[in-house]
């Protein structure tokens, strides 16, 4: 194995004119694994991907055993065949750079490079993603195979995009063996320079936990008690940078051979929190997202429409590709439904409407072996002759259908407020309850909106918020000065916002901030809140409006608001539950809520608040229609509308229906279970 030298994060930022991924019209596509398959398998492959309209194949992203043998030598003429047969079809690829998991012989010669928990155990090869994000060994071996393959076909034709590795950082986000451990003393240093800031950072002098030297520093392994809250934000926060450091690395070594655009495969998903993709979004030449309906939620939709709306806020609300998502079960939750019949092209049109200009699957044919054999595809066991591969076919032809669509961007006016920090924060040990999920939050506000009839760009704290006429922040625990700034100042112009309970508590080194919570917005919203009382698990509190509150309740003085509605009875009965600052010297509503709503009311107070600020609601839009649009420079608008339930809706709308072609007036109806994109004129 040859040896490289390691290339700094610093050298290797993103050009700063860096390529767009351009298409024409809204990509569809799949990950291709034509190395499971025999060569005979592949003509055939080919010939049904064009039957279905397939114009976007992710290769390579497991090659790394095909083409590198234990000897260091590279075999490329099966890759070399494959791009052939697709570029020969007219397929563009989305070319894998091969390293997401590294072959037996690496980790057999090199066992260093395998992650340890926090228990302190390595992980074993047998499975994938087997390497320590800040391993040099790892690094080099990888970065090895990149040049070869950047090499070969950084100038080919048919490459259209890179796929850094794959869905970095999935399963070996946090390691804990001596390697990472040098290189999270190195983070720190850079952070804090010296250890008296850590050590304040930290709040050590809790529990004798003073550091005198960084070599007394450890990752957060594995403790008798509870754990450094400081140490483990720090921790996190270092093994997201650690990986797109890694990200980088290949990045770089790509755009010495290629001006295509370069990417790796998010997972903005309710499972995954490793990631700070926020800090990482500025390093995509264009955002790519994972998505997988999550049926171990209670809303596994409300959770798709939430996670589309983060990537296009990751994307700065440009348009972002959807990578995978699947055509019917996954195989990795404890029980994988099917999908019903036309969920399929209601899923991807969900993602569409929120900004996603390709719609790829994993994966094209179904695999016979392996641990995801029970994974659908695009081309399941039973065949081309099959109700599945029917409804791909249909599908391939309704995302065709759709091609004016793409560029265009999401039409939002409102924003919801997300940040990493504060899913770490507040799923942490010891808050003052472990009923209080961050995304379960998060989604019941997302869903709200939804509900309501109001789309909405899920985005950084620290954005620039002033353009929305609605921010929602629900309990965004960690709030920097810059955050707590940049909400003020979009109220200040007009905004209207909506804050819920366990905001604005911590700073980022997740130090509380004195004085009554939320301390950086007590004057914006007019409360001070003395003391949490959550509630018991199943224990609702009454609202004097006849509402319920679960979750929590809090004791909180209205110190310059309306109360809009009070705690009638639990640990805070009497005091305010709703509270509304409004008036002179007021220039948009700023609104507390101190408890979480069942979602019906939860979405009337939205609707409420989002009239005062004068957010359009999409009439027809509730409970299980989705209503979006997207619009284009020249004004062109296209209504999507997506109906999950059983029972048709009536749609006011003027326009062509692109799926159809047919022409709509008045009142147009979409069957239970029914989508529509209707391209209204551009309003000269
Ligand atoms: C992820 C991975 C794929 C595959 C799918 C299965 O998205 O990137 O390789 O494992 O999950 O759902």
């Amino acid at each position: 194995m040859a040896t490289h030298t390691v290339i700094a994060a610093t050298q290797t930022a993103a050009p700063a004119a860096a390529p767009r991924f351009t298409h024409r019209g809204i990509a569809f596509g799949c990950d291709y694994n034509p190395e499971q398959w025999p060569r005979e398998t592949w003509r055939e492959d080919i010939a049904l991907m064009t039957e279905a309209g397939v114009d976007l194949v992710a290769i390579n992203i497991f090659g790394w055993a095909q083409l590198q043998s234990a000897d260091g030598s590279f075999r490329f003429d099966d890759l070399d065949e494959i791009i052939e047969l697709l570029h020969a079809a007219g397929i563009r690829v989305n070319l894998g750079t091969g390293t997401s998991s590294p072959p037996p012989w690496l980790t057999t010669r090199h066992p260093e490079i395998l992650p340890m928990t926090a228990d302190g155990t390595r992980r074993y090869p047998g499975g994938r993603q087997a390497w320590c994000p800040s391993s040099p060994v790892f690094r080099a071996a990888a970065l090895e195979l990149v040049e070869a393959v950047a090499a070969r076909y950084g100038r080919h034709e048919a490459v259209a995009l890179w796929h850094v590795s794959n869905e970095i950082g999935c399963h070996n986000a946090h390691c804990h063996c001596d390697v990472s451990t040098r290189a999270f003393r190195e983070w720190l240093r850079d952070r804090y320079a010296t250890i008296d800031a850590l050590n304040q950072a930290w709040g050590t002098a809790f529990w004798s936990q003073r550091y005198s030297d960084w070599n007394e520093i450890l990752t957060p392994r594995e403790t008798l008690s509870t754990r450094n809250p400081g140490q483990m934000l720090d921790y996190r926060r270092f093994s997201s940078d650690a990986l797109l450091d890694y990200y980088r690395a290949e990045a770089a070594v790509i755009r010495r051979h290629s001006d295509v655009p370069v990417t790796t495969n998010f997972m903005v998903t309710a499972h995954i929190d490793a990631l700070d993709y926020a800090t990482w979004a500025a390093d995509m030449d264009v955002i790519a997202n994972d998505h997988y309906l999550d049926h171990r939620l209670g809303d596994p939709h409300g959770e798709l429409s939430f996670s589309a709306d983060l990537v296009r806020g990751l994307a700065g609300g440009e348009p972002w590709l959807l990578m995978e998502h699947s055509t019917g079960a996954v195989n990795w939750q404890p029980v994988n439904p099917a999908k019903a019949r036309g969920q399929m092209l209601r899923d991807t049109l969900v993602h569409v409407a929120r900004g996603a200009d390709a719609a790829c699957f994993f994966q094209w044919r179904a695999s016979l072996q392996g641990s995801e054999k029970y994974h659908s595809a695009l081309l399941p066991h039973a065949g081309p002759d099959s109700a599945q591969w029917r409804e791909v076919r249909e599908l391939g032809a309704a995302v065709a259908a759709l091609d004016e669509v793409q560029g265009s961007r999401v039409v939002a006016e409102a924003a919801v407020l997300f940040s990493w920090p504060s899913w770490w924060a507040t799923d942490a040990e010891n808050t003052p309850s472990s009923a209080v999920g961050y995304l379960d939050q998060v989604h019941a506000a997302h869903r709200a909106l939804r509900d309501a009839g109001i789309t909405a760009d899920v985005v950084d704290p620290e954005s620039d918020l002033t353009g929305y006429r609605l921010v929602v922040v629900p309990g965004l625990h960690v709030v920097t000065d810059a955050a707590a700034q940049r909400l003020r100042d979009a109220v200040d112009v007009g905004a209207h916002t909506l804050v819920t309970f366990f905001s604005g508590i911590v700073d980022e080194h997740d130090r509380v901030r004195p004085g009554g919570y939320p301390a950086p917005w007590r004057d914006l919203l007019g409360v001070r809140v003395e003391e949490f009382a959550p509630a018991m698990p199943g224990a609702d509190v009454m609202l004097a409006s006849g509402g319920r509150g679960r979750l929590w309740a809090e004791r909180l003085v209205a110190t310059d608001a309306m109360v809009a509605d009070r705690f009638a009875d639990g640990p805070a009965a009497g005091m305010p539950a709703l509270t509304r600052r409004t008036g002179t010297g007021v220039a948009g509503d700023a609104w507390y809520l101190a408890t979480l709503l069942e979602p019906g009311a939860y979405a009337m107070l939205v609707a409420r608040i989002a009239e005062a600020a004068g957010v359009r609601q999409e009439p027809g839009a509730g409970r299980d229609v989705e209503i979006v649009r997207r619009r284009s420079d020249d004004g062109t608008t296209w209504r999507f509308v997506v109906n999950h339930g059983a029972d048709a809706v009536g749609i006011a709308v003027d326009g062509i229906e692109l799926i159809t072609g047919a022409t709509v007036t008045g009142t147009t109806e979409i069957p239970g279970g029914g989508v529509g994109v209707i391209r209204e004129e551009a309003r000269r």
